[in-house]
């Protein structure tokens, strides 16, 4: 079984939580994708999606499902997403594929937030994958210094502009004890829109997909 055929039986479990009615959140990525082709062949169930991204909303557009706008679709029912990676306690990292600041706004909207994945994303310790930060451009340089002192190697993603027009850094070497912390002091510096580390909010349900079948973790 290749890794995206997990993905896709991770995306496909997801599937049952989804109600009859409302709206939901829809993530980004290339498992958030096999959850958006699934949902095409039961869009007459739901009134519509939020998406966390451009590249979303154009899939949901092309599936026929109605996108719309979160400031209308007032609190979400169900948020499905990716992640880069997870712990047991649900604790995340994201936006690998750059759309954390919405993808966080909808998990903050969102009473229950089923995130999806394969079996590598499941870690001890978060900070092997480079914790992505969304900055504001003029204040790269300054974020940059901050995050160095705080132990991590922030390298510029370059030739990417966020769907919110600002800059990512990402930053490695971090071994993430303590991710709720460290999400509120990154949140904390001056030109920081927010960083990719769900732990405030985490996962209320991983769906796993493995090499021998879908595992759920709660
Ligand atoms: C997007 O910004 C990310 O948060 C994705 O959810 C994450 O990168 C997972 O991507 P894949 O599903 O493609 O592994």
């Amino acid at each position: 079984m290749t890794q995206d055929d997990m993905k896709k039986a991770a995306a496909l479990a997801a599937i049952e939580y989804v109600g009859s009615g409302g709206v939901i959140g829809v993530g980004t990525g290339s498992t958030a994708n096999h959850f958006i082709d699934a949902l095409a062949a039961i869009r007459g169930r739901i009134d519509g999606a939020v998406a966390s991204s451009n590249a979303t909303a154009e899939r949901l557009k092309k599936h026929g499902i109605p996108v719309i706008d979160l400031n209308a679709a007032g609190s979400l029912k169900l948020y499905v997403d990716g992640a880069d990676e997870s712990t047991r306690h649900l604790h995340l990292v994201k936006g690998g594929g750059g759309a954390l600041t919405r993808e966080k706004i909808i998990a903050a909207a969102s009473e229950t937030f089923v995130c999806v994945a394969d079996e590598s994303k499941l870690v001890d310790v978060l900070g092997r994958f480079p914790l992505p930060v969304e900055v504001i451009p003029m204040a790269r340089s300054y974020v940059a210094r901050e995050l160095v002192k705080l132990g991590g190697e922030p390298v510029f993603r370059q030739g990417f502009t966020t769907d919110n027009g600002n800059v990512i850094l990402d930053v490695h070497n971090l071994e993430i004890l303590n991710p709720v912390e460290l999400e509120r002091i990154i949140n904390q510096i001056t030109g920081t829109v927010t960083n990719g580390l769900f732990a405030q909010r985490p996962a209320d349900i991983l769906i796993l997909g493995t090499g021998s079948g879908v595992k759920t973790l709660r």
